[in-house]
């Protein structure tokens, strides 16, 4: 096709990436990102929408003539951007508000596993306090206590004794720390072994994975302190091998037990899933099992897994947007490896500090990206303005490699406050092992 238009919705460091892989697709294409960031205005041009504002964006998209809208975050997503869109004509790649649920209802997302036969963790539903208190006292520790709805990251609470448990269900159903996002929640059973992500690109009837990933929630070394939105991320996740043949087999079982019974569930129901299916998994003693799905790609997996990605993405998410089936496509993928570790302002996860001079160096691209997550400019001159500031991916011919190079540049980065963990990797890398 001739050079295509094309609009990013959002503006973090997994819009960035987004960014960064259509324009190397497509050099020639016109691209438009909304709201963007300074990272993103190097690729594309930023317009100045927020990513909820959706008529703003549909008129962006008929007075651009914007061939393909791809959104990156969940909330455009959820709050129906896809079906408004398709009302119109417009083609965007992404699920729509009733297949967003996936992400956006943890309570539906369970019982479309339920129907489904999909193995995830035992769970039950509550809206009452005291029902919620008797089940816990009734149940062995640890378990794990859900938020239902959006929480931007807050919503699951991993309780190692009951008296842990109660606390979460009183903050959720009593003092409504959660507001309406908390007022169902799950109680779920607490699942061990290593955690791996896979990204779908589904078009409605079939599920293409990307590479595998692993994130790191925790804001401290060796997976201490709170959990923030991911704090770096790495792929592929090649330990994942141990707990098939290889890691093809591992992704090839998950494919067929966890993304297509899911996917043809949503077709069954009307409500076919279109768009980036994020499968978060355990693998456990009995194999693997879904801990959550998102509705779009992960942030900072996309940075890591989108350099890797050597297919075109563009034609696949325009046929996946315009409904018509992808066939026998496949995603290649770089011999390579990624890791990238996030740099923090201080205060994060709790708060963000903000408004602080960022020296940012060049490097070797072919080394190392650094992807915008929390930046602006002020006076010209480039500030914080997030908790999670940069994404410094590192490419190697092993893990070992682009780990090191991920952190020496990321120590070359610098702004007041600056905080990292210097251990992401650390279940494959064996570096920076778990403290305590
Ligand atoms: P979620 O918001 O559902 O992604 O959960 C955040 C994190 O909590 C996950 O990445 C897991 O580390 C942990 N988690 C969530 N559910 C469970 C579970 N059922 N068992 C063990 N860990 C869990
Ligand atoms: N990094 C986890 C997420 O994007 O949900």
């Amino acid at each position: 096709m001739p050079a295509p238009t094309l609009l990013v919705v959002g503006g973090g460091g997994r819009e960035h990436a987004l960014a960064w892989s259509l324009r190397r697709e497509a050099p020639d294409a016109e691209i438009l990102t909304a709201p963007g960031n300074p990272g993103i205005a190097g690729l594309a041009e930023c317009i100045p929408a927020g990513a909820g504002d959706i008529d703003q964006l549909a008129r962006l998209v008929r007075e651009r003539n914007v061939d393909l809208t791809v959104v990156g975050p969940e909330a455009p997503l959820a709050a129906g951007l896809v079906d408004r869109f398709e009302e119109q004509g417009l083609a965007a790649f992404g699920p729509s508000r009733a297949a967003a649920r996936l992400e956006s209802s943890k309570l539906f997302a369970k019982q479309v596993m339920r129907d489904a036969g999909v193995p995830t963790a035992d769970w039950e539903t509550f809206s009452s306090a005291g029902a919620a208190l008797e089940y816990v006292d009734r149940h062995m520790e640890p378990l794990v206590v859900k938020a239902s709805g959006l929480a931007a990251g807050k919503g699951a609470i991993v309780c190692e004794t009951r008296e842990e448990a109660r606390a979460a269900v009183r903050s959720m159903l009593v003092e409504k720390n959660l507001g309406s996002a908390g007022a169902q929640i799950l109680i779920e059973e607490c699942m061990t072994g290593p955690e791996l992500s896979i990204f779908f690109l589904c078009d409605g009837h079939g599920a293409y994975p990307l590479l595998t990933s692993r994130d790191y929630k925790r804001v401290g070394e060796g997976d201490q302190g709170p959990n923030t939105g991911g704090m770096g991320a790495y792929s592929p996740a090649g330990a994942a091998g141990a707990f098939a043949g290889s890691v093809d087999e591992l992704v090839e079982i998950v494919r067929i037990k966890i993304a297509m019974p899911v996917i043809e569930a949503m077709a069954a129901a009307g409500t076919p899933y279109r768009g980036f299916l994020y499968a978060g998994l355990m693998l456990t003693g009995t194999g693997p099992r879904v801990v959550e799905f998102n509705c779009r790609l992960g942030d900072p997996e996309a940075q890591v897994v989108l350099p890797l990605t050597t297919s075109g993405l563009i034609e696949p998410m325009a046929a996946a947007a315009r409904g018509e089936p992808l066939g026998d496509w496949e995603a290649g993928n770089a011999d390579r490896a990624a890791l990238t570790t996030i740099l923090a302002s201080a205060g994060y996860p709790a708060s963000a500090d903000k408004g602080r001079a960022v020296e940012l160096p060049d490097f070797n691209p072919e080394e190392v990206i650094v992807f915008h997550s929390g930046t602006a400019t002020e006076g010209g001159r480039l500030v914080t303005a997030g908790g999670r500031v940069l994404a410094v991916t590192g490419f190697g011919d092993d893990l070992d490699q682009a780990a090191r190079r991920s952190r020496r540049a990321a120590g070359k980065v610098r702004f007041d406050g600056r905080h990292y963990r210097t251990d992401i990797g650390w279940h494959e890398t064996g570096h920076g092992s778990p403290v305590g």
